[in-house]
């Protein structure tokens, strides 16, 4: 058991090295709390504030302000931000030398994450962001006029733009499918189900959304296609090291990832996770020799870029792999359903996300009826210096949706007191409505 003094023991050490150059004993700190930890359930930690504080002193933030919009970028811990000073550093001695030695000891990278995810290294690329990674499955796929695309109206609004883009170079056609929120596992596949036609072609949906965290049944959909002969091209840009899942489980084609949001990685880094079989036939961002056809390393071909970023993937895996998946998963439900239990039962309150066990993490979005949340969002951010995202529903060729809400995204780094703060604020105005004369603002940072 972690006992009160060993963490103070522990946390004074820790704040010696926090300060120090030695940013590197953040990690054995973390595992040294986590150790201590075993035997008890994700669920008991993730209401243990000593443990959490461990991690909350892993950050340099500006604790002036909350930040409660991680869903668009994370901050990267100290020990990840230092190794990627520390490697920039270093390639810019001699960029032709250094640059080149980290690129290739970044195939290290490329194993652990592999082995952390569920997959096979030689289906993993790495790439600059999510939008690059889906792109590569969305536009590298050969498909004829008439080929039909099945979607969501509230999937990524690149990706809809990218196959709207389709639609106009190829002829294709693409069908988006709307849903309530939150909704069932089995609703959204019996969505599906129903729209696929015999020109049915892919089938692109998010693992979870980026509006209200909406998770989808992946695997079951997964099966449904293949069994139809369709690919599947899945928006995991929230999922992965947020909550944990093996890709092997999921069953799905393509597979692209945001690195910097949930694994805290630097801004500038994703994943591509393409099946053995599809990789010769899909074709890459930039061009490559017929003989790289079949082989993984196409999709990161890029021309010269920094490889600081993508070494410090690792310091951000050490750092998600320290606290643990589970968790990690756990506290941040725990942070979800802390704000959201104290403002649920408000009569003008209106979930949009599912509070139910294994459905919502740290994604969850809320409306008060009669407010705008773009002034809402504002009034959050001149009251209480709280960042939140606004969330409006759109009109076609962007996200279409007839609801609207504060998009609540904490981190691991979040405390208790930020958490309560944004619930009275809300069980407030859901009173009271907001002060007279209160802006709006611009939406800003769905990510
Ligand atoms: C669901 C979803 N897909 C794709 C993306 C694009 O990710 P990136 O900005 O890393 O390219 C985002 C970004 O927020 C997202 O939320």
């Amino acid at each position: 058991m972690w006992s009160r003094r060993a963490f103070l023991r522990m946390s004074g050490a820790v704040g010696t090295a926090a300060f120090s150059t030695a940013a590197y004993k953040d990690v054995a700190a973390i595992e040294a709390a986590s150790a201590a930890q075993s035997g008890r359930s994700a669920e008991d930690v993730a209401q243990d504030e000593f443990y959490w504080r461990e991690i909350q002193e892993a950050f340099t933030l500006d604790r002036t302000l909350t930040n409660l919009n991680n869903g668009n970028t994370c901050p990267s811990p100290r020990v990840v931000h230092e190794a990627c000073k520390r490697y920039m550093d270093m390639a810019n001695m001699l960029p032709v030398q250094y640059n080149g030695m980290i690129g290739r000891n970044i195939q290290t990278v490329r194993r652990r994450l592999a082995a952390e995810f569920g997959c096979d290294v030689e289906e993993l690329a790495l790439t600059r962001n999510a939008s690059e990674s889906l792109q590569i499955a969305q536009n590298g796929l050969d498909l004829e006029p008439g080929d039909e695309i099945l979607t969501t109206e509230q999937d990524y609004p690149r990706m809809l733009t990218t196959w709207d883009q389709r639609v106009r170079r190829d002829k294709i056609k693409v069908t988006r499918i709307q849903f309530p929120v939150p909704t069932t596992q089995d609703d959204l596949f019996q969505r599906f189900e129903r729209a696929i036609t015999p020109r049915t072609k892919v089938m692109h949906f998010c693992h979870i959304t980026n509006l209200t965290g909406q998770l989808f049944p992946v695997q079951r959909l997964s099966r449904l296609a293949r069994s139809r002969g369709i690919v599947t091209i899945v928006d995991g840009a929230h999922a992965f090291a947020h909550f944990p899942f093996k890709l092997r489980d999921l069953e799905c084609d393509y597979y692209g990832v945001s690195l910097h949001k949930w694994l805290l990685a630097p801004i500038g880094n994703g994943l591509l996770i393409v099946r053995r079989e599809n990789i010769a036939k899909t074709w890459p961002l930039q061009a490559v020799p017929d003989r790289q056809a079949g082989d993984i390393a196409k999709f990161e071909q890029i021309g010269t870029h920094p490889q600081a970023i993508r070494a410090s993937i690792a310091e951000a895996l050490a750092f998600h792999q320290a606290i643990g998946a589970e968790r990690k998963a756990a506290r941040l439900r725990y942070l979800t359903l802390r704000w959201a239990n104290v403002i649920k039962n408000q009569p003008r309150v209106k979930m949009l996300s599912s509070l139910e066990p294994g459905q919502t993490w740290g994604v969850a979005m809320v409306g008060i009826d009669g407010v705008d949340s773009r002034a809402l969002s504002q009034h959050m951010m001149d009251r209480y210096r709280i960042v939140v995202n606004a969330v409006n529903g759109g009109t076609a060729p962007n996200q279409v949706f007839d609801y609207s809400g504060l998009r609540v995204t904490p981190n691991v780094y979040t405390t208790l007191e930020e958490v309560d703060t944004f619930a009275q604020a809300m069980l407030d105005v859901a009173k009271n409505g907001l002060p007279a004369g209160t802006a709006q603002s611009a939406p800003r940072g769905r990510g």
